[in-house]
């Protein structure tokens, strides 16, 4: 099953993981909304997936919130990973964050089941600094940024499982997200199905909210 993503998404080689609404855009946002597919090995995703899981399964997906960002999801926040897991997280840390950032913590897991989807949305300032980083697994989806006040300014990321985006700065503050739906899931001509799909997300913390100076925070359990 985890393999099925990168079957499919090799078939869009030449592609890129990056479409925008012009190339101005894209260029704009060359540094700021950025894709790292096969970030993680299969072993890695293999592993994340495994010690995720179990703490998953103990809930409920929720649905039918009808002012809720996301539908048909579940998650958790979790702050105890393996030493495996805790490596990973150091390499997404190492790729995403700068030496001055502190992260919020725990760590935020969403799983979206395959009818499951997140509407547009920017996230909170109140929580969230000027950076978010998430891990993809399972089920390859599509994101799509618009501009909050030019909405034809927009970027689609592929999301393929084992993926690492980042979205920084003006991606982060300007652009809304969204995960979209199976049905309106595609990735320009694309389609793209989506399954149960489960993301690890790092967020650093409004800038002035951290300590002083940066300080990691205890991953182990
Ligand atoms: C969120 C969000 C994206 C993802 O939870 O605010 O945008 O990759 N998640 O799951
Ligand atoms: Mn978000």
């Amino acid at each position: 099953m985890a393999g099925t993503g990168r079957l499919a998404t090799r078939l869009f080689s030449g592609c890129g993981w990056v479409r925008g609404s012009d190339s101005a855009v894209l260029s704009r946002l060359r540094d700021e909304a950025v894709v790292h597919p096969g970030f993680l090995s299969q072993e890695e995703e293999d592993t994340l997936t495994r010690e995720l899981e179990p703490q998953l399964r103990r809930r409920r997906y929720e649905y039918d919130h009808w002012d809720a960002a996301i539908h048909g999801f579940r998650e958790t926040e979790k702050s105890c990973w393996s030493d495996a897991s805790q490596a990973i997280l150091q390499r997404v840390r190492a790729a995403a964050f700068g030496p001055d950032q502190t992260l919020l913590f725990p760590v935020h897991v969403l799983d979206l089941e395959h009818r499951g989807y997140i509407k547009p949305h920017v996230d909170s300032v109140k929580f969230c600094g000027s950076t978010i980083a998430g891990l993809s697994l399972l089920s390859p989806s599509v994101m799509k940024l618009v501009h909050t006040q030019e909405p034809e300014q927009w970027l689609e990321l592929l999301l393929e499982p084992g993926s690492l985006y980042i979205l920084r700065g003006s991606a982060r503050y300007d652009f809304s997200h969204e995960i979209l739906r199976d049905e309106e899931s595609f990735f320009g001509e694309h389609r793209v199905p989506r399954g149960r799909r489960i993301s690890v997300i790092c967020r650093s913390l409004p800038e002035g909210m951290g300590p002083g100076r940066p300080e990691e925070p205890p991953l182990a359990c």
